[in-house]
């Protein structure tokens, strides 16, 4: 047999921690699988003390997780600490630098370093392998950049936080409020103590730049996410949404539009007759379309120590194999700059919420607004009424352009019987 491939883990965390267990756990298979024995020899955390629920006697500790990916006898680090920049960008570069392969699961790392590590690994001859980054255990960046090749890739859309999935899963089967749901996902350790990363579509924006670049060819670009989260989704829209068949997801879609790359993260309503509907709770699922394959989706679980630790020994027994294809599945050099297509270039059918004083005249006075707009009505529903209190009205509206939809919102909103800000949620055409 080969020599053994040599493995330095920088963070011992979650993913860390399963990374170290799953290969304990897994030593011989992965060792017919890699060809040669899969060993860690170096790892390094902040607190050396810390139970860790696995063994880490007789490898070399680290308290410098740099000096590590420099230092350390090993021919691969895997950067598991998390972080746009600090210590988990210098491992990386620093173990590059040093010519070792680099394995990652930093999302944040690489929707914003990720064009210029690629390069940086290209020019060193070494792999940057990011499988458990997008969407944990589901191995799509190996589908698009691999199996997928022989396509050109049309689109790439899926649910791509299992925090936000979840809380809409639970709004939805068990009629919680939001907040109530959250803080639960909160007490039971599923979402984090500072949940904005997940829940305003942040770490969703990261996964689906890194989703375009390898489904486009472009660079990485992650400030060209558009991205909306899910803190506004009602109990009341989610009902709406079910009684005129849909089912409410935050989704990230990735496309090429006449007007550019159109990237976008925002919660909307899919249709039920799309199996993406019917994937719930802490589950992610990706759709590529390609123009000779078709439509392929993959589910799974996005999160959490083992599906995340299966990613990673994957990248690690391509490394030990000596496969190794450009980490954004063509040359660094060759990723082209794509133009953003804007959100107000958006097009498609909406649904709107406005909760309205009940008299007489209110809803000529909103449907003049619509006409003037030339935006033109499905279909309407007004059923409760009340005295004193607002009530709904929920309208269906025709494809349109989104600043046409932004204006017409503006005038509603203006109005004296208009008494809350409108609910506007674009619905997601997938066919
Ligand atoms: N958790 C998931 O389900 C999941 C899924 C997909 C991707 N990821 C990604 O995987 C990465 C790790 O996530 P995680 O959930 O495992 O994080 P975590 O549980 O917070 O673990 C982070 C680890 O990094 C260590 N660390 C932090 N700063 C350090 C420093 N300056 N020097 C050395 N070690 C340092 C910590 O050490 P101590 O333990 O000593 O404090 C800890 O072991 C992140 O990029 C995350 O986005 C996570």
């Amino acid at each position: 047999m080969p020599d053994p491939l040599r493995i330095a883990i920088a963070g011992l965390g979650t993913v860390g921690a399963g990374t170290l267990r799953l290969l304990n756990e897994h030593g011989d298979l992965l060792a017919a699988r890699a060809g040669r024995t899969l060993t860690v020899t170096a790892v390094s955390a902040r607190d050396r003390s810390k139970d860790r629920g696995v063994s880490i006697d007789g490898i070399a500790w680290f308290d410098d997780p740099v000096a590590m990916a420099r230092e350390a006898e090993a021919d691969v680090v895997v950067e598991l600490i998390g972080g746009e920049d600090g210590p988990a960008k210098a491992v990386c570069e620093a173990a590059l630098a040093a010519g070792r392969h680099v394995v990652t699961a930093n999302k944040a790392l690489m929707a914003v370093h990720g064009s210029a590590l690629a390069e940086a690994a290209e020019d060193a001859g070494m792999a940057l392998n990011f499988e458990a980054a997008v969407a944990g255990g589901i191995p799509i960046v190996k589908a698009l950049r691999e199996g997928l090749a022989g396509n050109d890739i049309t689109r790439v859309y899926g649910i791509l936080n299992g925090t936000c999935n979840y809380i809409l899963t639970e709004m939805r089967e068990q009629r919680r409020t939001f907040d109530d749901v959250l803080e639960e996902a909160q007490r039971l350790g599923y979402a984090e103590a500072e949940p904005s990363m997940d829940v305003d579509g942040t770490d969703a924006a990261q996964k689906l730049a890194l989703l375009a670049s390898l489904a486009f060819g472009s660079r990485i670009n992650f400030a060209g996410v558009y991205t909306e989260g899910i803190r506004r989704i009602s109990l009341l829209d989610i009902d709406y949404a079910e009684e005129l068949g849909y089912r409410i997801k935050l989704l990230g879609s990735a496309r090429l539009t006449e007007h550019g790359l159109e990237q976008r993260v925002y919660p909307c309503m899919v249709e039920q007759r799309f199996p993406i509907a019917h994937v719930e709770g802490a589950y992610n699922a990706i759709v590529a379309i390609g123009d000779f394959v078709g439509e392929t989706m993959f589910e799974g679980l996005g999160a959490g120590a083992g599906p995340t630790a299966s990613a990673v020994a994957a990248d690690l027994v391509d490394v030990a194999r000596g496969r190794r294809a450009p980490p954004l599945g063509i040359s660094a050099g060759k990723l082209i700059s794509l133009p953003e297509s804007p959100i107000e270039r958006h097009r498609g059918p909406y649904y709107v919420r406005l909760m309205v004083s009940d008299r007489p005249g209110v809803i000529a006075d909103i449907t003049a607004v619509f006409r003037d707009e030339q935006v033109s009505i499905e279909s309407m529903i007004q059923r409760a009424r009340s005295e004193t209190e607002a009530v709904p009205i929920v309208l269906n509206m025709h494809e349109c352009e989104e600043a046409a939809m932004q204006r017409t919102l503006s005038r509603i909103a203006a109005l004296d019987s208009v008494l809350e800000e409108p609910t506007m949620i674009r619905i997601e055409s997938l066919a």
